[in-house]
């Protein structure tokens, strides 16, 4: 096969088949497409689009590139939740051991933060001693004995993905929705799981700041899970101000530990059973809506669900005393509190200024290779709709004397917005997906 004559046909808007994907992610993957090439195509796919069954069989051709996990000795039903990325979203901390704790299997392979968003496997790494890197075996098995793993997507899981992703990040070429459908769908088809709940987030602080934009996304992702014989269901969330008061590694951790004990904010708890509801209802382990609530309610009040998390730590190679006392993580050297400009209400907290500024503080990569400092962060004390006055703190910052606390302190104090009268309530849950 010729590699120009498909750029060719790409940039024209043909529709390609099966075989001609299924070769040129194979011959990628082997170095036999060089990467100026790669990137031509990809050019010409933002472009041009992919249709449902270019994106399906991208997908499988990424799956094909490396190995699969096996859970066939899992007997309980299989589903995870991926989101698409926001500012203080820990929901899968609480999520996926709180789905275990109610009789679901949840296979998670999760990502590093990139740019302001935060994520998962930096957070689990706050914990003394915890490690996400687990082969294929010890993911398997941990899934079979405690219900959960959270691990990091190895080498050999969709290394299709890896590279075309690095490549995308370097040449402006993430944003096709059939891009990021194939990019996400795969590394799930490839971890084992049988169904799937998205999480796409809308507003500042997201990947997808329209509704329009989260909208197709989800529909994408949705109908090209179901062509692949995953069960799927999409909810589209607010991400315009941060999810819960913490932003920052172990701050999140502790406040994902809070919630699993019933002290959690109250859009995190919100957000975590109504996506916990919807992979009950995929998994079969509720038949109503209700039913499912009182379950996922029952299991996060009674503490199965933090007890579920130290069994994932203690298998994971974590202190479980840092479940009890999440002090053992450590704190940051300095903290720097601010007060408002003046008095009056939270209008808004733009997510995305308040996910840069906490990356300005050591929190966050601007770069995949780049160190942060896990204790690093902010803590809002007010947020949307809260009265502030001006001789107490809206936000306080921790960090290191290094740290870049000028310009944190610049995006912060642009983040928030102070009206004379409380806003009209936004609702968290904005829409969802058939
Ligand atoms: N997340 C992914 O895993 N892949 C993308 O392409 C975008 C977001």
């Amino acid at each position: 096969m010729n590699f120009l004559d498909l750029i060719e046909q790409k940039k024209r808007g043909v529709e390609l088949s099966e075989e001609p994907i299924g070769w040129l992610v194979d011959a990628f993957c082997e170095g036999d497409i060089p990467d100026y090439q790669m990137s031509a195509f990809l050019m010409a796919i933002v472009w041009r689009g992919l249709s449902d069954s270019e994106t399906v069989a991208l997908t499988h051709a990424m799956v094909r590139s490396g190995e699969r996990f096996d859970l066939s000795n899992v007997t309980a039903p299989k589903v995870d939740k991926h989101s698409t990325g926001g500012v203080g979203d820990k929901i899968s901390l609480v999520l996926a051991p709180l789905a275990a704790a109610c009789g679901c299997a949840v296979p998670m392979v999760s990502g590093r933060g990139l740019g302001h968003t935060g994520g998962t496997l930096d957070k689990l790494e706050s914990i003394p001693g915890f490690t996400t890197d687990l082969d294929a075996t010890a993911f398997s098995r941990q899934v079979e004995s405690i219900g959960i793993a959270m691990a990091a997507q190895s080498d050999d899981l969709v290394p299709a993905d890896r590279h075309l992703y690095a490549l995308r990040s370097a040449t402006a070429t993430v944003e096709d929705t059939g891009l990021i459908t194939a990019s996400i769908l795969s590394k799930k088809i490839a971890e084992g799981t049988e169904a799937l709940v998205l999480d796409v987030k809308v507003g500042s602080g997201a990947f997808m700041p329209t509704l329009e934009a989260a909208r197709s996304l989800a529909n994408r992702l949705s109908s090209v899970a179901r062509l692949d014989g995953l069960k799927c269901r999409a909810l589209l969330t607010d991400m315009e101000q941060p999810l819960g008061r913490s932003v920052g590694n172990t701050l999140e951790v502790e406040e994902a530990l809070d919630t699993l004990r019933g002290e959690g904010p109250r859009d995190v708890v919100e957000l975590t059973l109504r996506l916990t509801v919807e992979m009950l209802l995929l998994a079969g382990l509720a038949s109503t809506t209700v039913e499912a609530e009182r379950l996922a309610a029952a299991r996060l009040a009674d503490g199965s669900a933090l007890q579920v998390f130290r069994h994932m730590v203690e298998a994971q190679g974590g202190d479980p005393a840092a479940v009890d006392n999440p002090g053992i993580m450590g704190r940051a050297a300095e903290q720097t509190s601010l007060t408002p400009p003046r008095a009056g209400w939270v209008l808004g907290i733009d997510a995305r200024l308040v996910g840069e500024a906490a990356g300005d503080l050591g929190a966050g990569r601007q770069t995949k290779d780049q160190e942060i400092d896990l204790q690093a962060g902010v803590f809002l004390h007010a947020k949307s709709g809260d009265p502030v006055e001006t001789d107490a703190p809206w936000v306080t910052l921790y960090h290191d004397p290094g740290a870049n606390v000028e310009r944190a302190i610049e995006k912060l104090t642009e983040a928030l917005q102070i009206g004379d009268q409380p806003p009209s309530t936004r609702p968290l849950i904005l829409e969802q997906t058939e």
